[in-house]
């Protein structure tokens, strides 16, 4: 009878809520299908084969993934935008993601960050809907970076999707990004990047053990930021022991780290840590935060090389002010709160 009654009010909440329960179970017209197996004309079992058979032109591509999992690496780099969405019972909810793309690889074994990635965005105007990405290198592995999404794009927009590692899950490399209603794991600077500015909201932050969930390698007084807005900090259902007061917000990788989260809930008290003894790189970082909740708030102590937002402050910190006011013609405002 339990199952009944939940059935009734998942329907009752997407009669509510128009949108809530979205499904994306066809492919868009236009769209090249990939499928696991006995593909129709046209079609491919591939992703990677897919996203190779785009022209290389200026014209808008989209792709469509039926269930599966996919293995192999992916590039996007042609020069017009590129939409791939993956079959989903609900576009807004990442747990009905049912397309994964897998590959095993490290910076050891493939040469460097970016050729380690499962995924790897190289150009422009780029959204993913629904797809999980995993470096299975990472999610078996304690050591050695292993990146599962690579993005060194322009105006690229993550959504309702799932990155899996261990150390530098996705590398948020270049360009201007959003990750939303999304899912990050990993342990060890499992969000980190040089140069982009990156907006991140209602996401689900999952920390596997101990470690830092950001490594900001920010260099020099540039445009980048990482603006992190409503997302929820959780230990993995996967997590190690170590995880348990383990846990930083972030340590700067570069010597002007500039992260600044408003609005999250916490796992634990631990909150900012320095680069490393010998390297604290702290004399430039902007380590801000503002109105933090959760049980690990409480009476937690701040490095000095921390900043706690007054309202005006934090005021000023918004989506437009991440990634330019521009972000309207390019982020699909149907994940924004
Ligand atoms: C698309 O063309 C550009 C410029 O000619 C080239 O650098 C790039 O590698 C090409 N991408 C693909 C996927 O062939
Ligand atoms: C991606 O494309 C850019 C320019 O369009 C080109 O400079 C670069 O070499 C390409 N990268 C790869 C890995 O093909
Ligand atoms: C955390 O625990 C995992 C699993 O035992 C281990 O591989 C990893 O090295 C530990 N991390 C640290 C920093 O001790
Ligand atoms: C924090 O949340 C409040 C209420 O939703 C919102 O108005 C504000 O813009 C958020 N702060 C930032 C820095 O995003
Ligand atoms: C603080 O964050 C919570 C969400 O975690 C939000 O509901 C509330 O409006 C925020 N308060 C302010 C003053 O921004």
């Amino acid at each position: 009878m339990l199952s009944i009654f939940s059935f009734v009010s998942v329907l009752a909440l997407c009669f509510a809520l128009p949108g809530a329960c979205q499904t994306r179970t066809k492919a868009p017209s236009g769209a090249v299908v990939v499928r696991p197996s006995n593909p129709g004309s046209g079609e491919f079992t591939s992703v990677a084969a897919a996203i190779n058979s785009l022209p290389n032109d200026s014209s808008s591509r989209t792709i469509f993934i039926f269930p599966g999992t996919y293995s192999g690496q992916v590039t996007i780099n042609r020069s017009g935008p590129v939409t791939v969405y993956g079959y989903t019972s609900n576009v807004q909810d990442f747990n009905s993601n049912q397309v994964v793309l897998t590959h095993s690889a490290s910076l050891g074994t493939a040469g460097s960050d970016d050729l380690s990635g499962t995924l790897r965005i190289l150009s422009n105007n780029v959204k993913i809907y629904n797809i999980d990405i995993k470096n299975t290198f990472g999610v078996a592995q304690t050591n050695g970076q292993a990146i599962a999404l690579s993005n060194y794009g322009s105006r690229v927009g993550i959504y309702a999707s799932r990155m899996y590692s261990y150390q530098d899950t996705l590398y948020t490399n270049k360009g201007t990004h959003v990750y939303l209603k999304s899912y990050i794991e990993g342990a060890v600077d499992f969000i980190f990047g040089r140069l982009s500015q990156a907006y991140f909201e209602g996401n689900t932050i999952a920390s596997k053990g101990y470690g830092c969930v950001t490594a900001s390698g920010r260099q020099s007084n540039d445009a980048g930021i990482y603006l992190f807005n409503n997302n929820k900090i959780i230990k993995a259902s996967d997590a190690f022991s170590n995880v348990t007061g383990d846990v930083w917000l972030g340590r700067p990788w570069g010597s002007e780290s500039n992260f600044v989260v408003a609005n999250r809930s916490q796992l634990n008290k631990a909150v900012w840590s320095v680069w490393n003894t010998a390297t604290p790189n702290t004399d430039h970082v902007t380590f801000a935060e503002y109105n933090s909740t959760g049980s690990g708030v409480a009476g937690v102590s701040r490095p000095s090389f921390s900043t706690l937002l007054t309202s005006s402050q934090a005021a000023q910190y918004t989506i437009a002010s991440a990634i330019g006011s521009d972000y309207i013609s390019w982020v699909d405002a149907s994940y924004l709160s």
